[in-house]
């Protein structure tokens, strides 16, 4: 990889995006190795996690090597101890770091102290880890990326820029579609027009979730409130009121569109009760493939080669 650190999607070429979706591919088939027999890899975590912890700490172990868990309370990350001085200790203990956190500038900050790579595993402004594992799942049911639609209704935060800038990277059409006031921050709209015409795709951000879902081959939701704003909750389930991904609006996309959740899911909320347990709904696929693609991150940051092995 050209960054020693994962903060963003767009830390990832377009090629290399390629090149981890076929690895994580050629991991799934082959899950056990022993490329990274010796390395550690610490999971500092601000948040918490079900799927990004237990993917995270499977995936180093079944590459041979560990995982050390540090969870909200133990880091105390800019309280207890500094960021850069959490960073210094931990590059002379482990060969990366995973980590979740609040402010997109604490990872930053780690990732300019820490001598080893630092791999976001969710902050506020994006989750580049979600968004492989949503383009591995994508592909795998609808084959290559061009000429497909993904429609994206709700919050314009973490989830849905980096899956906007995801798809734009290979070619993927995309609409975001999100109430007023709760837009992608707009340099991320211009980052994902931009990346978008040059992979020959388009990406649009309205306020309208049928003129997202119009013909989508994909219909994708988060939840409304994030890990950190429950203090906003009752504003927010005001603001969002008609996005509810439902029947009624999955109706609108194509008749084989795949309905997608990073999972955990508000049911009632942004996803209607029952609609993530019918056979279009590949969140359990999305929920696997983040233990692939973070092997294949992992063999390609810390040495253990594949990056499709030819290239
Ligand atoms: N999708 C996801 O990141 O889930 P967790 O918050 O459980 O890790
Ligand atoms: N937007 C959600 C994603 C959880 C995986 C959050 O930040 O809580």
């Amino acid at each position: 990889m050209r960054s020693k650190d994962l903060l963003s999607i767009s830390d990832l070429e377009s090629h290399e995006i390629r090149l981890l979706l076929a690895d994580a591919t050629a991991l799934k088939a082959e899950p056990r190795q022993n490329t990274l027999a010796g390395k550690t890899l610490a999971l500092v975590f601000e948040k918490p996690s079900l799927r990004t912890r237990v993917s995270f700490e499977l995936a180093i172990k079944q590459l041979g090597g560990e995982a050390i868990y540090l969870s909200p309370a133990e880091v105390g990350l800019g309280k207890r101890e500094s960021v850069a001085d959490v960073a210094r200790v931990l590059s002379r203990f482990v060969d990366a770091l995973a980590v979740r956190t609040f402010s997109q500038g604490t990872l930053e900050e780690l990732a300019q102290w820490a001598r080893v790579p630092v791999i976001n595993a969710l902050s506020d402004t994006e989750h580049p880890c979600q968004a492989l594992a949503d383009l591995l799942t994508i592909f795998e049911h609808k084959g290559e990326f061009p000429g497909l639609k993904l429609a994206y209704v709700g919050d314009g935060n973490n989830v849905a820029v980096s899956l906007a800038l995801a798809a734009a990277s290979v070619g993927l059409n995309c609409t975001v579609a999100t109430p007023k006031g709760y837009e992608m921050p707009a340099a991320a709209v211009r980052q994902a027009r931009a990346l978008a015409a040059t992979n020959r795709c388009v990406f649009n951000a309205v306020n309208d979730p049928a003129e997202a879902v119009k013909g989508a081959d994909a219909v994708y939701t988060d939840v409304w409130i994030s890990m950190g704003q429950e203090a906003e909750n009752e504003i927010r389930l005001k603001a969002f009121a008609g996005y509810q991904v439902d029947e009624a609006l999955v109706s609108q996309a194509k008749p084989d569109a795949l309905i997608m959740h990073p999972l955990p899911a508000h049911y009632g909320q942004e996803v209607a009760e029952g609609l993530l347990d019918r056979p279009q709904s590949v969140v359990f696929d999305q929920a696997e493939n983040r233990l692939h693609v973070q092997k294949a991150l992992l063999a390609d940051m810390l040495g253990g080669l594949l990056m499709s092995w030819a290239a």
